[in-house]
């Protein structure tokens, strides 16, 4: 069954696929704070870039101060990963929880909320993971400049230094920052993700800066996290439309451009010029010792991988000369972010980070797909994703057990606020009401909990000897 036909939408009764990866592979479900916590002026929490962001930016114009609440019911939602059978948990820090105004006075009852979600953690066994930035900045820093004003990289800095600190006894795993390209690229280019600038003049320093902050949040943390540090940043296979040298051309810049420009700095100390001549004008934000300050050597990296890009070469698009040519176009089958679905694409990003950062341990941070659900009653028959899973965790497989790919988070653990696209693109494992905010497990819930059920009992077993 091709992933381009509509029979991967209906395939139901899919059983879980027949993989043993190593004892000590890590699994895991993921969410962030803004799309799920809610309690948006709750307990001293200053508002976010995205509690700014206008209305009617969002596709069905409704916003997160409520979205799941997680911030009341995190407890429920923790008891739903040990249903699951996975004992690792991802979430993000909110940073206008710690610091309501980016620095300054600490809000010590957001850093309590961190502390209580922490120990219920691991009072049921489960690994935290936190990332320290998931694009929430906070809106008082916003109106400094925000990334494009050199002065949030210390702020940042700070921030995750208090942040480190007051959990260090009881949190082993740290992501500095979640997908740079995607908050820079849609968020200082595009205008269409919070906070809504757009431009060179904009995106150029929000680049330099953010790259900044994470190869020396990187560092900082290294230096005084007692636990693993890594940043996790988004990926995609690019190709050419219709083979040809200029086609070739465009991919090759695209592809620096999407999976390079903010992992090229920090464990290369460069950025790819040569490919893409307007990044010439970043120098103007570099400043002497920049590009040795971000270098860093993370204990894993991050890889967050949805689709792929098909690109042609296009002399009149600005600066990149080539232009994506949408999933539909193209006659695929997409998602509800209009991305090709395309189960591959975690392989083949793999295949190509074999090569380029062969000695960095890999985790797959986040892994999921949104479609139409098959059926909006409760008990939803979810099987393009359990399709979705299926060919994802077969094709990696054996990257798990030659252990370069360490781990993998679901994403999400329940339908929550899909930034620009509101709660029009579910995610979730399990549905959430919120009407009544009531979590129901969809069918790819169950999967979950099958497949690792079999996990659990193989992973006791010699895998060695298992293909
Ligand atoms: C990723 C984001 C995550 C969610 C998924 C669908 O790019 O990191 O917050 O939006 O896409």
């Amino acid at each position: 069954m091709a992933p381009g036909s509509s029979s991967f939408l209906r395939e139901s009764n899919v059983t879980p696929p027949q993989l043993y990866s190593p004892k000590d592979f890590i699994w895991g479900v993921g969410i962030s704070a803004y799309q799920t916590e809610g309690a948006a002026r709750t307990e001293g929490r200053g508002p976010s870039i995205w509690d700014a962001f206008p209305a009617h930016k969002i596709k069905d114009l409704r916003n997160a101060e409520l979205s799941c609440d997680f911030y009341n019911r995190y407890d429920q939602d923790l008891g739903l990963v040990s249903w699951l059978g996975l004992d690792h948990f991802k979430t993000s820090i909110s940073w206008s929880r710690i610091f309501p105004e980016g620095f300054g006075p600490i809000n010590q009852t957001g850093l309590d909320f961190y502390k209580r979600l922490t120990d219920e953690q691991l009072k049921r066994g489960i690994t935290p993971w936190y990332v320290l930035y998931h694009w929430d900045l906070p809106q008082a820093l916003e109106e400094k400049g925000g990334w494009t004003n050199r002065d949030t990289v210390q702020r940042f800095l700070d921030y995750a230094h208090v942040v480190v600190e007051a959990l260090n006894d009881c949190v082993d795993r740290w992501i500095v920052m979640n997908e740079p390209f995607v908050f820079v690229g849609a968020g200082h280019f595009l205008g269409i993700h919070a906070p809504g600038r757009s431009g060179l003049r904009s995106f150029l320093p929000a680049v330099h800066h953010v790259n900044l902050a994470n190869g020396m949040g990187v560092n900082l943390l290294q230096s005084v996290a007692y636990g693993k540090v890594g940043t996790a940043l988004s990926f995609a296979p690019v190709y050419p439309a219709i083979k040809s040298a200029s086609n070739s051309a465009a991919a090759r810049r695209c592809d620096k451009l999407v999976n390079h420009l903010f992992l090229d700095p920090i464990i290369k100390a460069s950025y790819p010029q040569e490919e893409l001549r307007f990044l010439n004008k970043i120098e103007k934000y570099v400043q002497t010792s920049d590009m040795s300050n971000m270098l860093c050597n993370p204990d894993f990296l991050g890889v967050q991988v949805y689709t792929r890009e098909v690109v042609k070469h296009q002399w009149s698009i600005p600066y990149l000369k080539a232009s994506l040519i949408p999933a539909d176009k193209r006659g695929k089958l997409v998602t509800n972010l209009g991305q090709e679905v395309y189960p591959n694409a975690l392989l083949e990003i793999l295949d190509k980070l074999k090569l380029e950062v062969p000695d960095i341990p890999l985790i797959a941070t986040e892994c999921g797909i949104s479609m139409e659900e098959d059926d909006t009653s409760e008990n939803m028959r979810d099987s393009y994703r359990i399709n979705y899973y299926n060919r994802v965790l077969q094709s990696v497989k054996h990257h798990m057990r030659s252990r370069r790919l360490q781990g993998l988070f679901f994403w999400s653990l329940m339908d929550n606020y899909e930034w620009a696209e509101g709660y029009t693109a579910p995610f979730g494992l399990f549905k959430t009401n919120f009407d009544s905010l009531a979590r129901t497990p969809k069918a790819s819930a169950f999967w979950v909990k099958e497949f690792m059920a079999t996990q659990r009992k193989d992973m006791t077993a010699d895998t060695s000897e298992v293909q």
